[in-house]
């Protein structure tokens, strides 16, 4: 069965197939984890039927040779780009941001200004909003946070958007919505500033392959990626950050998503949508 489908300028039929959907759904789901129920196929199908006309393509089996081909890596990007949303901004969820200043940062900011490492994780970062909200609370917390080993990491798999938050730069009716308490007080055009950008290391990193790091981390926010997992896909998700995290560490999660499976029992709950690690055992 084919569903109503795109037709492009010169008349041809992009119709996706059920067949077709099918192997663009195991590609997104071997690839980035993600999944895709037949529901989403008007979606997905009008998404790449837009991506086809401009690689002048006319059927999406040709399209989908192209995700094995010589040019995969970039098409991979590309599709992944077309399969979810960017969509962020300052200091979303503010009930997170809160519980980052009064009850995560104080203990974890003593241990640092006594040697010890701070380490913030923004995982699912887009284009950056998440990880500079972390380093203007921080920088409002601690303005010689310099002298510390204090160091905020924000991934995302799509490197495109990773290269826009490495830009810092975001429409000035954005940056005039920041909080008065956590604008930076050298804030003067559309970028940030590097009082802001230089607490803030960006990467490409896929959730859903194993972690590259050695230490671990005070807190990690991963918020309204898992949504786009399945749910044994968020379960490891979970547990890997379970690992990632030091005892007592935080994890903050998107308003809609919910911790399941093995993970469960070493994170208790400490808010909304947030939870502690206590590696003895959790109450969920
Ligand atoms: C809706 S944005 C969330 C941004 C931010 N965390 C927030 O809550 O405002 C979702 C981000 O997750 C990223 N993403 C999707 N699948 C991913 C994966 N397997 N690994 C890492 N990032 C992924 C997307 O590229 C996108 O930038």
């Amino acid at each position: 069965m084919t569903i109503a489908s795109p037709i492009d300028p010169k008349g041809q039929d992009l119709s996706m197939t059920d067949a077709d959907f099918e192997i663009v759904s195991q590609y997104a789901h071997k690839h980035f984890g993600l999944a895709m129920s037949s529901s989403k196929k008007p979606l997905v199908s009008s998404r790449l039927a837009r991506r086809l006309r401009h690689l002048k393509i006319d059927k999406f089996k040709d399209y989908i040779k192209q995700l094995d081909g010589p040019n995969a890596e970039n098409e991979k990007n590309e599709l992944l780009s077309l399969l979810t949303t960017n969509v962020t901004h300052f200091f979303r969820e503010p009930h997170h941001f809160e519980t980052l200043k009064n009850d995560v940062l104080p203990p974890v900011l003593a241990k640092a200004r006594s040697g010890g490492r701070l380490r913030i994780w923004s995982a699912g970062c887009s284009s950056g909003q998440e990880p500079y909200s972390i380093a203007m609370l921080l920088r409002s917390m601690c303005p010689d946070v310099d002298r510390l080993d204090a160091k905020i990491l924000g991934t995302d798999i799509d490197p495109v958007i990773v290269r826009k938050a490495q830009t810092a730069k975001y429409p000035m009716d954005e940056l005039a919505q920041l909080p008065h308490e956590y604008r930076p007080k050298d804030l003067t055009g559309d970028t940030m500033p590097s009082s802001i950008t230089s607490m803030v290391t960006f990467g490409t990193l896929n959730l859903i392959q194993p972690f590259p790091f050695k230490g671990k981390f005070d807190a990690i926010f991963c918020r309204n990626v898992a949504i786009y997992f399945d749910n044994p896909t968020q379960q490891k998700v979970w547990s890997a950050f379970q690992r990632a995290l030091n005892p007592g560490g935080y994890l903050f999660i998107g308003h809609s998503e919910r911790m399941s499976g093995p993970a469960s029992a070493h994170f208790k709950t400490a808010g909304i949508t947030t939870y502690i690690n206590t590696p003895a055992g959790g109450d969920t």
